[in-house]
């Protein structure tokens, strides 16, 4: 489909000057973006639930706003979002950064509230968020929504089965809420490969792509006015067709 450059200009997201608030930014993907929003003249605010993780990184990045918040709780929702809106008037992009990774094996006697946490965080809240802030960015001259899924959402990783459900839901989320909010609120996926970060804990995703080529691939991407965004294998997953995705099913869920 032709594009006229106008139209590119006018689609992509202004990268400077914004009020962004990160979910998980004290960590991992959400810091490395806190990082780069940082650099790039926007202020920044990140929440997660460790005070001592939001204090050791507004060491490392001087002039980062910090929260501390449990996004498994609704409750904590509504004051975050509240909180952000009074302190900061300006807040005009919503990045939907948060998440836990669990594996899971589905024949074992499961509890329900602990398999409710992973959903909570990983689905409601970026829905909850979104539905309490939107009323909000929308008043904002070039708001954003930007949600982070995964790879996983295309092709789902087995020994994490609510994880990859709750990226696949999150992925579909984000086209229905890009359709609805049209022309007010630009809203765009980012989609990460593995990357080496902590997350489902220390070690396990170190095979992953490092932090920062993904973060520097990512962010190039948004600069550009990509609406999604993709890398390595979740660009491959995105892009194969339903055989394509069968065999690497198979592939990446091996006995
Ligand atoms: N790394 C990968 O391979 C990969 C691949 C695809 C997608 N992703 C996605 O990228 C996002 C970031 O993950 P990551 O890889 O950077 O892992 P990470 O380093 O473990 O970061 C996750 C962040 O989420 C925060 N968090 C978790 N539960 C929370 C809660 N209940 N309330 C508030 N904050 C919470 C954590 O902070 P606290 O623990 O202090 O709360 C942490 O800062 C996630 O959505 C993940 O699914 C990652």
């Amino acid at each position: 489909m032709y594009c006229s450059p106008f139209v590119v200009f006018w689609l992509a997201m202004r990268i400077t000057g914004h009020t962004v608030l990160v979910t998980g930014g004290a960590s991992g993907i959400g810091f490395a973006m806190a990082q780069r929003f940082l650099a790039e003249g926007n202020t920044v605010i990140i929440c997660g639930r460790r005070e001592d993780k939001l204090r050791e990184a507004r060491g490392l990045l001087p002039g980062l706003a910090t929260r501390v918040s449990d996004l498994a709780d609704p409750l904590q929702r509504i004051e975050l979002a509240a909180w952000a809106v009074k302190q900061f008037p300006s807040l005009d992009v919503l990045v939907n950064n948060a998440g836990i990774q669990r594996r899971l094996s589905l024949l074992q006697t499961l509890e329900w509230d602990e398999l409710h946490t992973e959903l909570a965080i990983n689905l409601e809240a970026p829905i909850h968020l979104s539905t309490l802030l939107v009323p909000h960015l929308r008043k904002m001259p070039q708001p954003a929504v930007i949600n982070v899924s995964s790879g996983l959402a295309y092709v789902p990783l087995a020994i994490t089965p609510i994880y990859s459900a709750t990226k696949a839901a999150i992925h579909s989320y984000t086209l229905s809420l890009r359709h609805q909010l049209a022309p007010h609120v630009e809203v765009i996926e980012i989609a990460p490969p593995a990357v080496n970060t902590d997350l489902g804990g220390p070690g396990l995703h170190t095979w992953g792509v490092p932090l920062d080529e993904f973060a520097d691939a990512a962010f190039a991407q948004l600069r550009s006015g990509s609406t999604e965004i993709s890398y390595g294998f979740s660009e491959d997953a995105k892009q194969a067709t339903a055989e394509g995705r069968h065999e690497m099913f198979e592939r990446m869920n091996k006995r």
